[in-house]
């Protein structure tokens, strides 16, 4: 009987996603659609957390008030991005603390890009410009994405991930225009992050392993290599009005296409950073853990006080 019943959600899930309806919590859905998304959206709200080290490293060495006030806000706001799309997460049946656990187990993935360093100044500007920058070319096309509570999640976010890209590109701007000690800092930020950058958007098409099913469901509504040469398209023309070298000697408009060509990724450096060995990938899973454990009095008292008020409203029940 229930094989019937099964059949029959499927039916209308499926109707309902080809009719660009979302997909709520309390819907019928099919299991692999609910892990799909587990997998997607936790990994994305580790990516908000885990992004915060890189940045938040270069708070108190920002070179002004203003540039500190910035960097603050936009550090929090990845913060709170963390914490919306665990919420989100969380509507699909798993709990926060599951979800941890697979980051700090590594057993949950996070964007790769975070496991590179920020070694000077500029690369704050770099990370606003390009990281973001891919982000927000990556969660425009999620806006659409079928689970609702993610849709909303992101319509939300690109809201201050357009902040973030715009601050990081007056602060490589500014340094790209400045002095030549300057210029020659935003060009090697640039050099740097470039290609990591184009590896966020994940491997190709043809290798995706994740790619196709998700693209049936509607969560991703357009293909890695769709968004990455969006990108591409969209940045050339930024480093060009910066008066930096390009980063990849490959990339040249192609009039036929109408977008431009570029060299091809090192996939073996995007594997072994994916697979644990990238830079920074054991520094920033030592410091995940400490700060968990750090704020574990916070826990404490947040669950001492649930108690507090439930018995409170049990002596008033009785
Ligand atoms: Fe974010
Ligand atoms: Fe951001």
């Amino acid at each position: 009987m229930q094989k019937v019943d099964d059949a029959q959600a499927q039916i209308e899930f499926d109707r309902r996603v080809a009719d660009e309806q979302k997909i709520e919590p309390t819907d019928w859905m099919p299991d692999d659609y609910r892990k799909n998304l587990i997998r997607q959206m936790s990994q994305h709200a580790h990516s908000e957390v885990i992004g915060m080290q890189p940045e938040g490293n270069w708070i108190t060495r920002a070179p002004s008030l203003r540039r500190k006030a910035i960097l603050l806000a936009k550090v929090q706001d990845e913060g709170g991005h963390g914490l919306y799309l665990y919420s989100a997460t969380e509507t699909l049946g798993i709990t926060r603390s599951e979800m941890i656990e697979a980051l700090q187990t590594r057993k949950a993935k996070y964007a790769s890009i975070f496991n590179y360093p920020t070694l000077n100044w500029a690369d704050i500007g770099a990370v606003g410009w390009l990281v973001d920058g891919a982000a927000i070319v990556n969660q425009i096309a999620l806006q659409r994405t079928s689970y609702g509570p993610y849709s909303r999640a992101m319509i939300r976010i690109c809201k201050e991930e357009s902040f973030h890209q715009r601050q990081g590109y007056e602060l490589i701007y500014a340094m790209a225009k400045g002095s030549p000690e300057q210029k020659e800092m935003a060009q090697d930020a640039l050099n740097r992050f470039w290609w990591p950058s184009l590896m966020m958007f994940g491997p190709h098409d043809s290798d995706s392993a994740h790619s196709a099913k998700s693209m049936q469901w509607k969560i991703k509504r357009e293909t890695n290599d769709v968004l990455r040469q969006r990108f591409i398209d969209q940045t050339v023309p930024q480093i060009e009005v910066l008066g930096l070298e390009m980063p990849d000697p490959e990339i040249k408009w192609n009039e036929e296409k109408g977008q431009y060509d570029s060299g091809e990724i090192n996939w073996q450096e995007f594997y072994e950073v994916i697979n644990g060995n990238g830079p920074c990938n054991h520094q920033r899973i030592k410091h995940h853990l400490k700060a968990h454990k750090d704020g574990e009095w916070v826990r404490e008292a947040v669950r001492a006080y649930a108690e507090k008020q439930q018995a409170k409203k049990a002596a008033n029940v009785a």
